[in-house]
């Protein structure tokens, strides 16, 4: 069997702060397999980002283990590709550059690399942008070189923290097929955190529902919906039934109130 490109162990996170501890995560326990994409639901506060820092050793859990590819994580991984909810682009530097700077600073074969980020940008719709500086370009753009620098260097597991929450409604939905796409195309490990239902629901295989803080998982929710998944998807009746299975999980811990 091969290891998972993630695998969580009975996690715990408390927080130090100066008005005391602050108890994030409490006995989280998954996996993501190789290949899979997992979305992670929940309510502002109750420990996604904390999730991500773990997963890419930003972070260490208080209890527990986090490994990647069978090994424990112990100090900032360097083989992920990190997709935060502000897109972070250096604006002096061209999007092309945007991009480069993994394999600049990792000082790889830059001649090859620098191909690669020119087939990523086309790939994402970005083909002539190459020498545009961010603010020529509109939120959606800037998110999608965001994607192309966090996948230059090929990294076998992707984790994204809201990518798509600053982008307006119709951006988004569009955001959010390309990024489908690619996963097709792809088949990277994503870890994909939001807090839209719908949106978690659309992309994944599994979505894991997390309680409010302490963020512990309420369930791990299968989405056995037929691949490609379009737009329309969402109008087909099993996933109106999931989302409704996430609403009542939801109503259950508290965080949507019934009407
Ligand atoms: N570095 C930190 N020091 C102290 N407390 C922290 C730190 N980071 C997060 N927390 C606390 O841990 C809890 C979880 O925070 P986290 O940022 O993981 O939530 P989140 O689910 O990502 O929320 P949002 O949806 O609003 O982004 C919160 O109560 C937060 O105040
Ligand atoms: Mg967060």
């Amino acid at each position: 069997m091969t290891a998972a490109a993630l695998a969580l162990t009975e996690v715990g996170k408390i927080y130090r702060t100066a008005s005391g501890p602050v108890q994030a995560l409490d006995g989280i326990d998954f996996r993501i397999a190789e290949g899979e994409f997992l979305s992670i639901l929940g309510p502002s506060g109750c420990g996604k980002s904390t999730l991500l820092s773990l997963a890419s050793g930003l972070e260490f859990p208080t209890s527990g283990t986090v490994e990647q590819a069978g090994r424990r994580i112990d100090r900032p991984v360097t083989d992920i590709g990190i997709v935060f909810q502000t897109d972070v682009l250096l604006d002096w530097r061209r999007v092309l550059d945007n991009v480069m700077i993994q394999p600049q600073i990792r000082g790889l074969d830059l001649k090859a690399y620098e191909q690669k980020a020119r087939d990523l940008l086309a790939l994402v719709g970005l083909a002539g942008f190459e020498d545009k500086y961010p603010y020529e370009l509109s939120g959606g753009m800037r998110q999608r070189v965001s994607i192309c620098r966090a996948l230059i260097h090929n990294p076998p597991l992707l984790l994204m923290d809201e990518p798509f929450g600053a982008l307006d409604a119709l951006t988004r939905e569009q955001m959010v097929m390309e990024l489908h796409q690619l996963w097709l195309r792809e088949r990277k490990s994503v870890m994909f955190v939001t807090h839209d239902i719908q949106e978690a629901i659309l992309l994944a295989q599994r979505v894991l529902v997390m309680t409010p803080r302490p963020g512990r998982i309420a369930e791990i929710v299968e989405v056995d919906l037929p691949f490609p998944r379009r737009p329309e998807t969402m109008e087909s009746r099993r996933f109106v039934e999931i989302v409704a299975h996430v609403r009542h999980l939801f109503e259950r811990h508290g965080v949507l109130k019934k009407y």
